[in-house]
């Protein structure tokens, strides 16, 4: 169903291409040789233009778990792009060479330019503060698995709104579902893009925008932590005086639900207290463990192989 197909932001893929991929990564999650070896012979070249921990080592170690092989770089300085070489040349070379592509760029629209010139599967794996979909697979699936739905739900999304892809990639993904009231928290200067809004005011998502983290926290089934994006800052200045707005502490989470969800895509800076690892509601470790399958469900169903 998803064979040959490019995956630049959430909503290339329906709700139902979405829901069998979530089922496919409780499979594997299940039983962990389901589809060990379906990828043997096959090539996914990650192209990482811009820092990536987790993403690019869930995608590799995806690939590598289904039996396959990666090649690529994990930063632009190690490619070709630093002699000027156009993007669309890098990614006409790498799709002769791979039966996939994974990147991260920090231009806006860089995965849609490289989808129409690849012959090959490209997977959007962050586009400057534009989309991050493979996370928002990731939240996703991390919502459905430990809340048992993704329906009927109140979701705070706190931190850096205006530059975070993961959010931007979520709130789009989510408007999709029944009846999801979501909550913004952020700084005056940092909050949701007007294009987004406009998305949910369309599909008459319920929304409302606040700054107070605390007081929002009863209301929550999952709440949805961001760092602030220190790199999409055009001056530091701005960055320091806002970096620590938000810090989830105990105290918070004393008036947070018992079946409270909190995510986190991950890097922490100091928004959540490590105090918080240890309450039984923080979900970001398990979170980042349901990305390693989901990655591998998308890859062997790009691939073909399943
Ligand atoms: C996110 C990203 O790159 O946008 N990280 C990730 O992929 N897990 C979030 C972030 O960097 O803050």
């Amino acid at each position: 169903m998803l064979k040959g197909r490019s995956l630049v932001e959430p909503e290339d893929f329906t709700l139902d291409e979405m829901e069998v991929l979530f089922s496919l990564a409780e499979k594997i999650e299940k039983d962990q040789k389901y589809l060990r070896e379906s990828c043997r012979g096959k090539l996914l070249a990650s192209l990482f233009f811009e820092p990536s921990t987790r993403t690019r080592l869930s995608f590799e170690a995806a690939m590598l778990r289904l039996g396959g092989n990666c090649l690529g770089f994990a930063e632009p300085g190690s490619s070709s792009a630093s002699k000027g070489e156009s993007l669309a040349d890098t990614i006409r070379m790498a799709a002769s060479y791979a039966d996939a592509i994974v990147m991260r760029n920090p231009k806006e629209g860089a995965a849609l330019l490289a989808s129409r010139y690849s012959s090959v599967p490209v997977i959007n794996a962050g586009d400057g503060g534009h989309h991050h979909p493979t996370q928002t697979l990731t939240d996703l699936l991390s919502i459905k698995r430990l809340l048992g739905k993704i329906d009927n739900l109140t979701i705070g999304f706190c931190g850096d709104l205006k530059f975070g892809r993961t959010v931007h990639s979520l709130t789009k993904a989510l408007s999709r579902y029944e009846n999801i009231k979501m909550i913004f928290i952020s700084p005056s200067e940092l909050v949701l893009p007007e294009y987004i809004k406009g998305i949910l005011k369309n599909k008459n998502i319920e929304f409302s925008e606040r700054e107070n983290l605390e007081k929002s926290m009863p209301e929550l089934d999952v709440l949805y932590m961001t760092r602030v994006q220190r790199e999409r800052f055009f001056n530091e200045d701005d960055y320091i005086r806002l970096k620590d707005t938000y810090v989830l502490n105990t105290e918070k989470m004393a008036v947070g639900k018992e079946s409270l969800i909190v995510l986190h895509p991950l890097p922490r800076v100091n928004e959540i207290s490590i105090e918080v690892d240890s309450d039984k509601r923080a979900a970001y470790f398990a979170q980042a463990k349901y990305g390693m399958y989901v990655r591998m469900a998308l890859l062997s169903s790009v691939l073909g192989v399943i």
